[in-house]
């Protein structure tokens, strides 16, 4: 049982949000805050935001620590490349400067990781045995890998190359947005995308969350694959609720590479 609730923080394009989570139950215990991105979005300036969440939020988290999302690549606390955010991200080590700024422990990872956890640990792939493919339909693709309940992180399935193009430049929420696709237009795309990677993975269950899964019963059900696919619970929701269920996992486990900063005391 945890105690008080965790904050989760999900750091995007355009806002960054933040809400304490209750992690028996697996949700907000209380409503998000949304802060916009700023527009020059380097880690100390996203760093001054997610401080100011954290004050917000002092009172009810207590000294617990903090799981933070980024729409990167997340090596042992560094993030690795940039989506959406400020090329400045690529190489640097955010975990330790969020550490030291915020004066506790905390866990950054990227963000379809944490929504992946979050549908494993509480939605719709909850306690699900083999391999579950967790993937956000939004601005680009992101996909998480979950094998027997263990995250395996940084899976840029995203990125894979489709008929000689990177799969989310084709196949994204947003790139049909931006194209004024209907779904008839977009169904072969994301059916393609979904078969492409059913060859190369085999998973036993795919989950597809972002914004866009809210209209599932539009496009699942037309979806021509061999892997059961369901929507994800959370949707936009899974990112603050699985990077506050990684903060409190990684107490129990450190994380033995991070060779950033010292190891996380254990509690
Ligand atoms: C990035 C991923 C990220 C995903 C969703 C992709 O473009 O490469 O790291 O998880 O977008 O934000």
């Amino acid at each position: 049982m945890s105690e008080r609730p965790v904050l989760g923080i999900d750091i995007g394009g355009s806002g960054i949000k933040g809400a304490p989570v209750d992690l028996d139950v697996g949700d907000w215990a209380t409503e998000r805050i949304r802060i916009p991105t700023p527009a020059k979005s380097t880690p100390a300036n996203v760093t001054k935001v997610v401080a100011e969440i954290v004050e917000h939020f002092a009172d009810s988290i207590g000294d617990g620590p903090v799981g933070v999302t980024v729409p990167a690549v997340v090596m042992h606390g560094v993030t690795r490349s940039a989506a959406n955010i400020d090329k400045s991200w690529i190489g640097f080590p955010i975990e330790q400067l969020l550490t030291d700024t915020l004066g506790r422990e905390v866990v950054v990872v990227n963000d379809a990781d944490a929504a992946g956890v979050c549908e494993v640990k509480y939605g719709s792939a909850k306690d699900h045995p083999g391999l579950v493919l967790v993937t956000t339909l939004g601005t680009g693709i992101g996909t998480a890998l979950v094998h027997n309940g263990v995250l395996i992180p940084n899976a840029e399935l995203g990125h894979i190359e489709i008929d000689g193009h990177d799969a989310e430049t084709r196949a994204s929420a947003g790139v049909k947005d931006r194209k004024g696709w209907s779904m008839n237009e977009w169904i072969p795309r994301i059916e393609r995308y979904y078969q492409t990677l059913e060859l190369l993975l085999w998973p036993d269950l795919i989950v597809v969350g972002g914004g866009i899964s809210r209209d599932h019963e539009k496009f699942l059900p037309r979806l021509q694959l061999n892997t059961p696919i369901v929507p994800a619970t959370f949707r936009n929701r899974a990112g603050i609720i699985g990077a506050a269920r990684l903060a409190q996992d990684r107490l129990i486990a450190p994380d033995p590479l991070d060779t950033t900063r010292a190891p996380a005391p254990r509690k």
